[in-house]
């Protein structure tokens, strides 16, 4: 006798995993895409304990679930626990992807790519051959620093409050592009056609020691965090005269479709997404 259960489709299970993890967008942006590409996929947001982490992908895994969104603070135990890493992953020292075949655990990185997508596909900038300033040293820099750097620009100038870190981050890319890194006092008489803050300053609503005319003429800013208000950092650039100056929103947005195109092999469209949660956190 055949059940009538059995004609139900089958849903793939994904969920974003963090601590917190209550604020994340990631639910709303993949049931969006889900929708938009009619993908039968389920996904929702896991609180992981400190500590918990590998145990709580283990249950994931045991559950049937597809794949995984890594984000703070767990995305290093992520790079270690991945069976198989991206060159991305790899050099980012991050995985925010995880991605169970083959009874195998592969790891990803797609906030780079996120980045660059949005600075070229939504922003219209362009990378190569311009003078480009990341700062800040930390995670979310390195995590960006590979897909930047394969967009060739002229330079990329990492600079952090700690210069060391910034110089030994430079250092350790510096096979794959022209990339080098200082301290805020060393930029000054210097200028950049774009302007990318990766530090934690927004975070606390403060401005790292920028010197004024570091944004050359009609050069773009662009803030990795986002909220409902302009940050400190994007309103310094707009008070130096910058015209376009941008928020992290769309980074999220392009990350999220990366990972959503490795789990399940289509690429959703972002604009729409990205207009919806600009509404949603105003
Ligand atoms: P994340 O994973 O978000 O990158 P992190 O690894 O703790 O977090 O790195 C935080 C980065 O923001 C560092 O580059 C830090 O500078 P230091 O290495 O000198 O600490 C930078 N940062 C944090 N607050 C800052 C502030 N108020 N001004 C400038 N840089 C700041």
């Amino acid at each position: 006798m055949t059940d009538i259960f059995d004609f139900s489709p089958t849903v793939d299970e994904y969920a974003v995993m963090g601590n917190p993890i209550g604020h994340s967008k990631s639910p709303l942006i993949h049931a969006q895409f889900a929708r938009q590409t009619k993908q039968a996929i389920n996904y929702t947001a896991i609180h992981v304990d400190l500590g918990g982490f590998e145990q709580a992908v283990g249950n994931f895994v045991a559950s049937g679930g597809k794949g995984l969104n890594i984000t703070v603070p767990f995305k290093q135990e992520a790079w270690a626990l991945a069976e198989a890493r991206s060159e991305r992953a790899e050099r980012a020292g991050a995985v925010n992807t995880l991605i169970f075949k083959d009874k195998k655990i592969i790891g990803d990185n797609t906030d780079g790519v996120g980045l660059v997508r949005d600075l070229l596909d939504n922003k219209k900038l362009e990378l190569q051959d311009r003078q480009i300033l990341l700062m800040g040293a930390g995670g979310a820099a390195r995590g960006v620093l590979l897909p930047l750097l394969n967009q060739q620009p002229a330079r990329l100038t990492i600079v952090n409050r700690t210069a060391e870190k910034a110089k030994d981050l430079a250092d350790s890319f510096s096979d794959m592009g022209r990339v080098t890194g200082c301290g805020y006092d060393a930029l000054a008489g210097q200028s950049f056609d774009l302007i990318i803050n990766a530090t934690a300053a927004s975070l606390q609503g403060e401005m790292p020691p920028l010197p004024e005319g570091v944004i050359a003429s009609g050069g773009a800013c662009y803030d990795m965090m986002y909220g409902s208000e302009p940050t400190a950092f994007m309103r310094w650039c707009q008070a130096q005269g910058a015209e376009r100056v941008y928020d992290g929103l769309g980074m999220l947005v392009e990350q999220a479709a990366e990972s959503f195109y490795l789990w399940r092999g289509v690429r959703p469209q972002t604009n729409e997404v990205i207009e919806t949660l600009r509404h949603e956190i105003k």
